[in-house]
């Protein structure tokens, strides 16, 4: 559920008007809920029941600091992968001990940063990363609470681009390695290994993998406890998909998922923490755009919109889906036209739909993209020298502007002709 809705033949954001913003701050634009952002928050927290568990939102879904304040003041902990995103975490007034430091490859300068602000946990993906951050923890006379990411070779069932609990990922450490690698991890100076962490992909749409992948992180807890290793702390990932398209069947809820979990961990003893991303921000955001050009050929009927592929890249990258709504509500029973849904920029994947039904659209409406909340302005670019959206923050009857739209000289800033060019 999000609050999104139409209001007096108007899209709104929570009592916020789509058409307002726009008419401020012109499109593209993302705009946020807090309300969507709370709601998702409480009912992902509240499909564990009574068990012990810790939700760390991960950053990477969508790192703007109002977002994050906004988590972090309803008690949210933190999941980052780099450096910069534990820096953002702890400006957006997260504890470091509520954080946790997950990446494939981590460097060594980001490891000595984490140790030294005191990060709650980090997840060890290599036995590289593990030998480097005994040594910054040792040098900082730290001990330091770790995890090992274990691939426990899961097929997740979703987007190839996005799987990364099979062994020929690059992500975690191989199923069969583990045990090996927690005995030397305990005998190793500054680490703690108290934990194991997972996390199989996302926009998984069934229970059974994340079922079959956790069945085997408990097989493993009880196999390194009846050697000594006191694993106290599961971290179980993110990757609870959410609806992009909505005349799809709906992926299982937070409490579906809970259920589950309940039944693989109910009786271990141990604290659950969760990392999720999309299922908390996903539909908990929109992007909004205009269109600027209709285009009529032999074949297709063609909206070229003034937000692109840079703006969000997801339908390019993953093919993903993303309804998009016109922000005037159509009239009941309006005729429908087929769209192709395109953006501006000078590549053929900057395509956000095919075919598209929509009610008749002129030059200059605005549309909305549903469940842009996640992975849209993280991953945004500046391809086609094209500025950054900026992005909205909505709270009932109150809007900001939270990221604004950089200018022309803002977007140089960084670059510098060398002496021979000047
Ligand atoms: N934990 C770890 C270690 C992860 O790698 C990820 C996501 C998450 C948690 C959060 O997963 P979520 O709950 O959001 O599914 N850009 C892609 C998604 C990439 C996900 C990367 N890892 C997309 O737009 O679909």
């Amino acid at each position: 559920m999000h609050h999104f809705a139409y209001k007096k033949g108007v899209l709104h954001a929570e009592d916020v008007s789509l058409a307002l913003i726009a008419a401020k701050v012109g499109t593209p634009f993302y705009c946020y809920s807090t309300a969507t952002l709370a709601r998702h928050l409480d009912v992902f927290r509240k499909a564990f029941g009574q068990m012990d568990t810790a939700v760390h939102f991960a950053v990477k879904a969508n790192s703007n600091l109002a977002v994050l304040r906004t988590l972090a003041n309803l008690g949210a902990g933190f999941d980052v992968v780099s450096g910069g995103e534990l820096q953002l975490a702890l400006k957006a007034g997260a504890k470091a001990a509520d954080c946790v430091f997950s990446g494939v490859g981590k460097t060594k300068e980001e490891l000595r940063y984490a140790v030294d602000v005191g990060v709650g946990q980090i997840n060890i993906e290599s036995e590289s990363e593990m030998l480097s951050l005994s040594a910054v923890a040792a040098a900082a006379g730290k001990t330091v609470r770790v995890a090992l990411r274990v691939n426990p070779d899961v097929d997740a069932g979703t987007h190839e681009k996005i799987t990364t609990g099979k062994k020929e990922n690059k992500f975690g450490i191989e199923w069969t390695l583990a045990p090996g690698l927690y005995r030397k991890a305990k005998s190793l100076p500054g680490l703690k290994p108290t934990a194991i962490a997972v996390h199989i992909g996302s926009q998984i749409t069934d229970l059974a993998p994340f079922e079959n992948a956790f069945l085997r992180v408990r097989e493993m807890t009880l196999a390194l406890r009846a050697e000594g290793i006191e694993i106290d702390h599961l971290d179980l990932g993110g990757g609870l998909g959410v609806p992009y398209d909505f005349s799809a069947a709906a992926p299982p809820l937070p409490a579906a998922y809970g259920q589950m979990v309940g039944r693989v961990f109910g009786n271990m003893g141990c604290k659950l923490s969760f990392e999720p991303g999309r299922v908390i921000v996903g539909n908990a955001g929109v992007l909004v755009a205009a269109v600027t050009v209709l285009k009529t050929g032999t074949a297709k009927k063609f909206a070229v919109l003034d937000a692109g592929m840079n703006d969000l890249v997801r339908p390019a990258m993953y093919d993903a889906r993303h309804d998009i709504i016109p922000v005037r509500e159509p009239a009941q029973g309006a005729l429908q036209t087929k769209y192709d849904v395109v953006g501006p920029v000078c590549e053929s994947s900057d395509k956000f739909a095919t075919d598209a039904p929509l009610p008749a659209l002129a030059e200059g409406d605005l549309v909305a993209f549903l469940t842009a909340g996640a992975y849209g302005a993280t991953m945004s670019g500046t391809y086609n020298t094209r500025p950054l959206v900026p992005e909205v923050l909505v709270d009932g009857a109150s809007w900001a502007v939270v990221r604004r739209r950089p200018t022309f000289d803002e977007m140089l800033a960084l670059e510098q002709l060398p002496a021979w060019l000047k």
